[in-house]
């Protein structure tokens, strides 16, 4: 059996993002390697950074475990330390100590580094009265807006204005509740308020949130904390203000894009992967359409097991909010229509850029054409290894992906976005039997 994924990358220094370019940046990948073991996913990207903003609610020590060791939890470190706390993040586990009083201002050099950042802005609200929050850059995969944050920061009684690059929201009094309807079910937006409400004054009604199991983490988290939230999992939360919050313990829901990235690679590999701490129900569509496509898909104790036997048959994907397919997991998809037997119409409707990979795809001889918002993928016999540039850490994945089924040596470039979201990703796939080296 294969090593578990988690493991490794714990002596990287992760101080400063990786530049494209630089040592050890690249991930040079000989296809034609069967995967075949067991990896164990952490928790999710994705909570664990709400769950490290969370904690600035409650004075006093938080601790979080099952903390993936990648670069954006140490950006993440990094900007908490600079709020005043003091953070330790070691052994898979991250502990928090908030200060009485925080600084409330994120600034541009880590706001720019990891998107993610913002989301301190409802905490620091509640906790200061007044957060300063640079406006971000992040992932490069569309205009990624904070209309839907502002406007429940407006409604829970914030003054917020928009200044040299910064987000500025204020409030003379503690905020009070009130009832708002999300124009779409936004992650960031449903996180910004629900962490603003749990010490507002009254209740508040928040309808068309988002259901990932990441928010649903993050609420459980806030009960923990003494929040009183109502609705968990639904489209409508309904939280009671309380005076204070206090610190707690909490484990992270484990990482269901991650899990979906292994499920994939064993579908296009031909392959037969147990992937550990995994959730089915988390990725029920993404599991659906692995068996559509002619995977042997099977939930496992704590786990997944996916075993394919013959070549994948192109299925149709269109991403959704959640319980929809996820838009993380839309260019492992791609890749894997790349080499189905037939065509199938991808649908994204989540990041309006999160096509532009498909032109790196295309190096290896993929046959994708996009319109708008569809990309049509003609499976292809095979594909042929080329050098290629990730863009994003999703689209880092499907070019991994791609590079595995691929004839000869594929070179990807900017394995720091990948860096940013899969732990241990390298010797995991060595773990599981691909040929792969960073360069
Ligand atoms: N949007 C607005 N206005 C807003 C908020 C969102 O127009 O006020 C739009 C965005 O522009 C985007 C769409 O709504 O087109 C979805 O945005 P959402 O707020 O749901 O996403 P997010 O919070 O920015 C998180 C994840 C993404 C994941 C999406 C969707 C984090 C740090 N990021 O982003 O993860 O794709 O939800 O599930 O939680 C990744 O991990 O690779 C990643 C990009």
């Amino acid at each position: 059996m294969a090593q578990p994924a988690q493991a490794s990358h714990a002596h990287r220094s992760y101080d400063a993002p990786v530049q494209s370019g630089s040592a050890g940046d690249a991930l040079s990948v000989v296809g034609g390697s069967r995967l075949a073991g067991e990896v164990r996913v952490t928790g999710a990207k994705n909570s664990v950074l709400k769950l490290m903003a969370a904690a600035l609610l409650a004075e006093g020590a938080s601790t979080i475990t099952e903390v993936p060791d990648i670069l954006d939890v140490a950006i993440m470190c990094e900007l908490l330390r600079r709020l005043g706390c003091e953070v330790v993040h070691a052994g898979g586990q991250v502990v928090i100590d908030v200060p009485a009083a925080l600084e409330h201002r994120a600034d541009y050099d880590l706001v720019r580094r990891m998107r993610a950042s913002i989301c301190v802005l409802g905490p620091l609200l509640a906790r200061c009265g007044a957060v300063d929050v640079a406006l971000p850059g992040g992932d490069n995969i569309g205009s990624r807006g904070l209309d839907m944050h502002v406007d429940g920061l407006r409604r829970l009684g914030a003054t917020v204005v928009s200044e040299h690059g910064y987000l500025m929201a204020s409030s003379r009094d503690r905020l009070r509740g009130a009832s708002i309807w999300l124009d779409f079910p936004s992650v960031g937006a449903t996180e910004t308020i629900l962490m603003s409400a749990v010490t507002a004054e009254g209740a508040t009604v928040i309808d068309n949130v988002a259901r990932e199991p990441e928010i649903v983490d993050i609420c459980r988290m806030l009960q923990q904390m003494g929040a009183q939230i109502d609705g968990i999992g639904t489209s409508t939360l309904t939280i009671e203000g309380v005076d204070a919050l206090h610190p707690v313990a909490h484990a992270a829901v484990s990482d269901r894009i991650v899990a979906g990235t292994w499920a994939v690679a064993a579908a296009m590999t031909c392959g037969d992967i147990t992937i550990r701490n995994a959730d089915p129900a988390h990725l029920q569509i993404a599991l659906d359409k692995l068996a559509t496509s002619g995977a042997d898909v099977e939930a496992v104790p704590q786990g997944i097991r996916v075993r394919m036997g013959r070549r994948p048959r192109a299925v149709d994907v269109v991403t959704l909010p959640y319980p929809g397919f996820p838009t993380d997991l839309q260019p492992q998809f791609i890749a894997l229509n790349a080499i189905a037997d037939g065509a199938a119409l991808v649908t994204e409707n989540l990041f309006e850029a999160r096509f532009r990979f498909v032109q790196e795809l295309a190096r290896l001889g993929a046959d994708v054409r996009t319109d708008g918002h569809h990309a049509l993928v003609r499976g292809r016999n095979g594909l042929s290894g080329a050098p290629v540039e990730a863009t994003d850490i999703r689209a880092g994945a499907g070019l991994v992906l791609a590079g595995l089924v691929a004839d000869g040596t594929t070179v990807v470039y900017g394995m720091s976005h990948i860096d940013r979201g899969y732990a241990g990703f390298v010797p995991a796939l060595q773990g599981l039997g691909a040929d792969v080296t960073r360069i």
